[in-house]
């Protein structure tokens, strides 16, 4: 532990000085994290599975489908035989897809890629090379995957790691080609599965017409509708946190927090992805999912157990309580951010209006988070790469330190939720400087998951592919949650589109002033973002 430094001064028995600033001075505990075991009760292993990647030759799949993979068999997380075939245009051989594949996972791999485990991966690899609308595509994977039935491998997994306009004609194909059959999973029975990568839809029309697509082959229980931010150990732990610790759940409500702000900050830009973005946007790329879902995390009610839709009920109940946005809202209460030289960007328009950066309040209309407002913000460019989740709670009423400095010295406590990086949980409260006075600092308490449990955090791909292969949905989108974090968001989209109004904010910023202005009128002030 260290001392807190230049402590502020708070009202002792002598005459209060002016209000000094506080200074906010961190101490570290130090954590031993020992492993109590498995409250969810998950099998270890998954069925040998054949895993269908639409779109192997693509960036999703060099950049985290393969890597994740890999990584998977590396901690014997599968069970053999496990076979992934690739499907995309092109005529690639097992070994030219394993070569292609291999640069991609030596450089996004968080375990080193060594000659013996490649080659044990590579020998689970294969390829099918062909046009998405040819019945010779499916043909070729058909008997492909019957082959790897004989040798045990009968659960399927398909990966549409393509645009949603061609999931259609995907779906279509493999049902055609008897490769995917609707139906009600039973214990034992060969399972097939879908998983859809997101942007599911891009407004509320074109989700309702997407799922009621893919319903139409598929039952709801086949379905993955994948969010990666859910797959990260520090999304999760928000439900451990909350519900398997008894301190927190009776101070989680309004009687003590005051506000709540969810941030993802990145610092980098739009990656050569200036097309996609331009369609896209923040709001779409960050709000409508990883943020929204992180909020009905840290927002729902207790679940009635860990099952998957029981936690999936909560999830979308809370949503629903999400008070809609009205025009006075959007105007007031959401800020949009463009940083200077995205409209030099590639395949970005030279006017562009789309948001790299945007912050809206949220209200939520239920029992327990009646009046406190949910700040979320999210953008690209800004000064750090950083996703907390930061709970203030209420200040203290000054009958105590009745002096006027009281007020401003007296920081209220914070619990921060830090997603990601230094993954960790953090509480700052104010604490004595020993000393004649009473003199008082703001400290930091910390955990890191690097410090507590000493052992590498996994990637969030491969914890859900796991979970698909294993039929857990715990961890992905359900149908209703999916449309109503459309809906939350359509009238800011439909507004924003209509009318210009971007603010442009300088790279490595925190982003528009706006943003500022937008949390002041509350009394609250956003988590400062430093220059690392
Ligand atoms: C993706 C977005 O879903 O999430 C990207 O499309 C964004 O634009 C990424 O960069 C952020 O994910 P992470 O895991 O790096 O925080």
């Amino acid at each position: 532990m260290t001392e807190p430094q230049k402590p502020a001064t708070a009202p002792a028995t002598a005459a209060p000085a002016a209000a000094p600033p506080v200074a906010t001075t961190s101490l570290v505990s130090s954590v031993t994290g020992e492993i109590l075991g498995d409250i969810a009760n998950r099998r270890r292993r998954p069925d040998p599975t054949a895993i269908v990647i639409f779109g192997a030759t693509g960036d999703l799949a060099g950049r985290k489908l393969a890597p994740a993979l890999f990584n998977m068999m590396l901690d014997h997380a599968m069970t053999e035989p496990t076979l992934i075939i690739g499907v995309s245009r092109g005529e690639l051989s097992p070994a030219q897809f394993a070569d292609h594949l291999r640069p991609r996972v030596t450089e996004f791999s968080r375990q080193k890629v060594e000659p013996a485990m490649w080659d044990k991966f590579a020998s689970t690899l294969d390829f099918v090379g062909g046009d998405f609308d040819s019945d010779a595509t499916y043909a070729a994977l058909k008997l492909r995957l019957d082959a790897a039935a004989t040798r045990g491998t009968r659960n399927r997994v398909f990966y549409l790691s393509t645009p949603p306009a061609v999931f259609p004609l995907v779906l279509q194909k493999l049902e055609q080609h008897a490769l995917i059959e609707r139906a009600v999973q039973t214990p034992g029975k060969p399972s097939c599965r879908v998983i859809v990568e997101k942007p599911f839809g891009r407004d509320l029309a074109s989700a309702r017409q997407l799922n009621e697509m893919i319903g139409g082959y598929l039952d709801e229980s086949q379905i993955y509708r994948i969010d990666h931010y859910l797959g990260k150990e520090t999304v999760q732990n928000i439900l451990v946190l909350r519900f398997g610790n008894s301190i927190f759940e009776p101070i989680w409500n309004r009687n003590h927090v005051d506000y709540v702000e969810i941030t993802a900050a990145e610092s980098i830009g739009i990656e050569g992805r200036g097309a996609f973005y331009e369609a896209t946007g923040v709001v779409r790329d960050v709000i409508q999912n990883h943020l929204l879902q992180v909020m009905s995390l840290v927002t729902m009610e207790v679940p009635a157990s860990f099952s998957a839709d029981d936690i999936r009920d909560e999830k979308s109940q809370v949503l629903r309580s999400v008070r809609n946005l009205d025009l006075n809202d959007v105007a007031n209460h959401c800020v949009r951010g463009q940083y200077r030289g995205y409209r030099q960007e590639d395949g970005v328009a030279p006017n562009s209006q789309t948001p790299t950066f945007a912050a809206m309040r949220f209200m939520i209309d239920s029992w327990r988070w009646q009046g406190v407002p949910f700040y979320l913000r999210a953008g690209k460019r800004l000064a750090e790469r950083l996703t907390e989740v930061n709970i203030h709670f209420r200040a203290v009423p000054l009958v105590l330190f009745k002096e006027e400095a009281a007020g401003s010295v007296l920081q209220p406590a914070v619990l921060t939720l830090r997603i990601q990086p230094h993954e960790g949980i953090s509480l700052r409260f104010v604490a004595k400087v020993p000393g004649e006075n009473i003199n008082v600092g703001n400290v930091v308490m910390t955990m890191t998951y690097a410090d507590a449990f000493k052992r590498p955090i996994s990637e969030a791909y491969e914890r859900l592919l796991l979970d698909c292969m294993r039929g857990d949905a715990t961890l992905f989108n359900r149908r209703d949650s999916v449309d109503r974090a459309w809906e939350l968001i359509q009238p800011v989209l439909q507004i924003w589109e209509a009318t210009p109004g971007v603010h442009i904010y300088e790279p490595g910023s925190a982003g528009p002033a706006a943003a500022n202005d937008l949390i002041g009128r509350g009394g609250h002030t956003w988590r400062e973002l430093c220059r690392s």
